[in-house]
């Protein structure tokens, strides 16, 4: 009886904090936003993008002087120099981004041909493979140099996700996405709702936790715990690792609707990326 009764509070509670599950995806967004906004009343909507130092003024500090030496800079020069060297068959990104390199806003976005959720990175080395160039990894290494300079010739642009209302395959993405944001795992069994909703603002060892909201914003990120630039996916598996729970693979379909879900919710935000962070 006990027992049942811990389960069940267990369960209120986590529920409480949970995304309705008949919701349109517009509708989990407002709730989403809401929930910070009322939480954190002090905070400017957009100043959410960037993440824990909207709440961590300590922290905020830091981080600003880390800023005004920017060590994502290098990064985006390499990024700047790929972008403009042909491949070897002549072509280039150029061909393949025939909109210029600032389009970060555009993705995540649903991919009606494939039938699956085209992130950037995504993008970035299907114009290589098609051009006969070899794949680039997609935690570490130079996926990051090119991604560096996308994302800031894209600051300033919206997030703008759409989860197209006439194919249901694109909804069911999107709901495997909100599904793995609010499901329990590893030893810890946490789920990423727990440390970004539920407990934003409360410290985990030396960190804040920060809020979800504007998550996405400004990938990828110099950290100064990689003491180099990682992608999106690569802070995924370092989240799934925190708990002790196996990491799915960067750029797998498990991460690519968490990333459409997750970018949804911060639609309406500007991007400002490269970021920054402890
Ligand atoms: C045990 C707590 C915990 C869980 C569970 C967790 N995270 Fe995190 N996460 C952190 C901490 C701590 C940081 C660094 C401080 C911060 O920015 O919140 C962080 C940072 C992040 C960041 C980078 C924030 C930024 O501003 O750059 C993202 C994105 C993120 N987490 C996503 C997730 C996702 C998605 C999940 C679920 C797969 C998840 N987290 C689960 C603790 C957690």
């Amino acid at each position: 009886m006990k027992k049942l009764l811990l389960l069940l509070s267990v369960l209120v509670m986590v529920m409480g904090f949970s995304l309705a599950v008949h919701a349109s995806p517009e509708e989990d967004r407002l709730v989403f936003r809401k929930f910070y906004e009322k939480r954190f009343p002090n905070v400017a909507t957009e100043d959410f993008i960037n993440g824990a130092y909207s709440i961590d003024k300590a922290g905020r500090e830091n981080w600003e002087a880390i800023e005004e030496f920017p060590p994502y800079e290098p990064f985006m020069e390499r990024g700047r120099e790929m972008w403009e060297k042909p491949f070897a068959n002549g072509k280039g990104y150029k061909e393949c981004f025939p909109d210029g390199p600032g389009v970060a806003h555009k993705y995540p976005h649903w991919d009606k041909k494939q039938q699956m959720v085209m992130t950037l990175p995504l993008a970035i080395n299907q114009c290589r493979e098609a051009n006969g160039e070899k794949a680039l990894k997609y935690k570490k290494g130079s996926i990051n140099d090119i991604l560096s300079y996308m994302a800031f010739e894209s600051r300033g642009q919206i997030t703008n996700v759409v989860v197209p209302k006439n194919d249901s395959s694109a909804l069911d993405a999107y709901e495997q996405g909100k599904k793995f944001y609010y499901t329990r795992r590893g030893q810890l069994n946490f789920s990423c709702a727990h440390c970004h909703l539920q407990n934003a603002g409360m410290n985990l060892r030396a960190e804040m936790l920060g809020p979800a909201l504007g998550h996405t914003t400004h990938w990828p990120t110099y950290r100064s715990k990689w003491g180099t630039v990682g992608t999106l996916h690569r802070r995924f598996t370092g989240c799934n690792k925190q708990v002790r729970a196996k990491p799915f693979k960067a750029q797998g379909e498990e991460y690519r609707n968490l990333e459409y879900f997750l970018t949804y919710m911060s639609n309406g935000l500007p991007l400002n990326g490269p970021g920054a962070r402890k």
